[in-house]
């Protein structure tokens, strides 16, 4: 069986994307990292710290509708021990986005307080949105930008490709997202992103990747498993995935000519079902394990 690939980023493109970030960067006072809160580390990129250096940043766990809720209050916990102010939202939903200008006022206390003396009051902050593909970057500006103008005045960083949305008094996004890399040499960020559906199913095999994640919940969410597929009386810890696959298939009726299970459908029930949170509220990387 095929393993997961990543998406495919070459170090040319590398290269262009971090020297336009870095450009970027120094049209903003702070930055907003969106990561998936199913999978926060794996939906991270890998130079970003190193890239936005002192920029007061805060990390926004988004798609918390789908991700266990004690785990995003977990992570939360993590990153504001490490001094990194996080909030779990809903991009598609917009749940959770009424506290993202105040949290990056509060990031920004210190900048506004200088800016104050220096007789800068009420000094428009300007922010970016970045992440990897897929963690929702579009869905959060297009639901910040609702009903907001974008700014086209002549100014310096405003071109044709770079135009805010005032989306608060005061307070401007800008309308294109810093797209990045994920960590695609650590083979499980692979296979968590393929899980999520942020690699394109083509590149990697369901089956494969059915068994895999199989593997993975019968470890931090057998109930979840065993619920959804009716195997409560099944003792999956010693079932390999492909095992549990099986009785999946055979549990919903999935045969082929013969009376052999489907596992190619069973494979595509189980990634379309956790994709679309059927299996319930799961987050795959926890605070204790990956931190
Ligand atoms: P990107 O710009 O970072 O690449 O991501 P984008 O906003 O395009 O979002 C990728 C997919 O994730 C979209 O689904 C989007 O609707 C979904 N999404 C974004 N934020 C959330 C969230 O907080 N919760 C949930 N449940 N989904 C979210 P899609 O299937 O590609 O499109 P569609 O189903 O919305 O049409």
């Amino acid at each position: 069986m095929r393993e997961a690939q990543s998406i495919q980023w070459f170090p040319g493109h590398m290269t262009k994307t971090k020297r336009q970030m870095e450009k970027t960067l120094k049209l903003v006072d702070a930055v907003a990292e969106i990561v998936d809160a199913r999978i926060p580390v794996s939906s991270r990129n890998p130079i970003l710290d190193q890239l936005v250096k002192n920029k007061p940043r805060v990390i926004l766990l988004n798609k918390a509708d789908m991700a266990d809720p004690a785990q995003t209050a977990r992570w939360i916990d993590h990153y504001q021990s490490q001094g990194i102010l996080a909030i779990g939202v809903d991009c598609r939903s917009g749940k959770g986005l009424n506290q993202l200008i105040p949290t990056i006022r509060t990031v920004l206390k210190d900048k506004i307080a200088s800016w104050a003396a220096k007789g800068m009051v009420g000094r428009t902050i300007r922010v970016m949105v970045v992440g990897i593909p897929n963690v929702g970057k579009s869905s959060l500006i297009n639901r910040m930008a609702k009903g907001s103008k974008a700014n086209v005045e002549d100014r310096p960083g405003v071109t044709r490709n770079n135009r805010w949305f005032t989306i608060s008094k005061g307070f401007e996004l800008l309308d294109t997202p810093g797209v990045l890399w994920p960590k695609f040499e650590d083979k499980l960020v692979g296979e968590h992103l393929a899980f999520t559906g942020a690699v394109r199913d083509e590149v990697v095999d369901l089956e494969w990747l059915a068994c895999r994640l199989i593997e993975e919940l019968k470890g931090i969410y057998p109930q979840a498993l065993k619920e959804r597929y009716k195997m409560q009386e099944v003792d999956l810890a010693p079932l390999p995935g492909y095992e549990i696959l099986e009785i999946i298939g055979k549990n919903r009726g999935m045969l082929i000519s013969g009376g052999e299970i489907n596992t190619e459908r069973a494979a595509i029930a189980v990634l379309d079902e956790f994709r679309s949170a059927k299996l319930g509220r799961i987050t795959l990387e926890q605070v204790k394990e990956r931190a």
